[in-house]
């Protein structure tokens, strides 16, 4: 096992920055917020393979799958299906970002036109990615409260990708899903607390930038909702809720990886760019041999650059991806049923 944990170490270069960083910026900011200069191991496991001659290396055209060396079937998702539903996947890991939650509503980061990146020009920003930098939120905290105040969970519903995990976890098949959302819908949709890594933090809790204290979301809704910055009622310091900035580092939680991802025999990543480090390099973080389901609407990450045989992309919208996989799973039914029961209990609470 301590192996295991070890050797999976040592592929993801990455995972020794626990600092929230961006391929896009190419920067990290250290603790005391000197800028330095980053690696990026995607590009660097890149020419790693290209040096190597991978067999997955397809020259000017980058990598792609051959389908299978020999004795080596290439996988469809089909073939994942019935491996989940015969249980020889048990320990599945979800990695997540918000392409899961656009079909609720929420627009994305970096979707060229409807990403929210290219929609702050009303912030007046340097650049986008500075509305969750540390150094800026001192200089300015309005952007990011006017757009927590967008996203702020109880605005949103969840979708049938986030009740698909919760079926995974009904089933006893999810080890974990590690999410870079922080809009709360995979709690919303009934996934245990313990069963989420929340890598990128959530709003349920807040800080306050100055003395510290601690507070609950309750604390600062009325102001968030208001549109107006929450100040610390001791020392009126601007509280900050615990979402991770760039600069910051990810929750402790995320150390969880370590002992997850050597344990895994499925990872299925969806609705995420892979731009963000270090979630971005969990995706090398399973072992060698198992398999990775990619269901997106852009090819991304190593599956983009660096794919392994056994690993398999369902590309396009994510509900349509997580549906045939559902429907491949036989569990159809099921999901409606328990979707139908959620949006009973939603309706029921609105009532009240
Ligand atoms: P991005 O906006 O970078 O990537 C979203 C991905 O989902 C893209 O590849 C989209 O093509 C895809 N996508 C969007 N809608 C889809 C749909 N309906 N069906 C299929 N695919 C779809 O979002 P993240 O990868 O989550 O940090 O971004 C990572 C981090 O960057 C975020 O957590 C955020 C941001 O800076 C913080 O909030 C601190």
């Amino acid at each position: 096992m301590a192996s295991l944990v070890s050797s999976s170490l040592m592929s993801p270069v990455r995972l020794c920055c626990l600092y929230l960083c961006s391929r896009a910026s190419r920067r990290t900011l250290s603790a005391n917020g000197l800028g330095q200069r980053s690696l990026c191991p995607g590009e660097g496991a890149a020419a790693l393979c290209r040096q190597t001659n991978s067999p997955w290396w397809n020259g000017s055209r980058g990598f792609f799958s051959r389908g299978g060396g020999a004795g080596e079937e290439q996988q469809t998702l089909e073939d994942i299906a019935k491996n989940i539903r015969e249980r020889q996947f048990k320990r599945v890991v979800v990695m997540a970002g918000a392409g899961i939650s656009t079909p609720s509503g929420i627009p994305d980061f970096r979707s060229p036109g409807s990403g929210l990146y290219d929609n702050l020009q009303q912030y007046d920003l340097p650049y986008a990615e500075a509305i969750f930098e540390l150094n800026f939120f001192h200089h300015n905290p309005n952007p990011f409260f006017a757009l927590a105040k967008e996203l702020y969970p109880g605005n949103y519903q969840p979708n049938l990708t986030h009740y698909f995990v919760r079926l995974l976890h009904k089933k006893g098949q999810l080890l974990r899903m590690y999410t870079q959302n922080i809009d709360g819908l995979e709690r919303l949709a009934g996934i245990p607390p313990d069963m989420l890594v929340e890598a990128h933090g959530t709003f349920a809790t807040a800080t306050c930038t100055a003395c510290l204290r601690k507070y609950e979301a309750e604390d600062l809704r009325p102001d968030i909702l208001r549109g107006t910055v929450p100040k610390c009622p001791t020392c009126k310091g601007v509280i900050k809720p615990d979402i991770v900035f760039f600069g910051e580092e990810l929750p402790h939680h995320f150390f969880k990886y370590l002992t997850d991802f050597p344990l895994a025999d499925l990872l299925i990543i969806m609705g995420t760019s892979l731009e963000v480090e270090p979630f971005a390099s969990l995706a090398g973080a399973v072992r060698g041999s198992v398999p990775r389901l990619l269901i997106n609407r852009d090819l991304v990450g190593p599956f983009a650059w660096c794919r392994r045989p056994q690993d398999v992309v369902q590309l396009g919208d994510v509900v349509g991806g997580v549906q045939a996989l559902v429907d491949a799973l036989g569990w159809t039914q099921e999901l409606d049923v328990l979707m139908a029961a959620a949006a009973e209990k939603a309706a029921t609470k609105t009532e009240e």
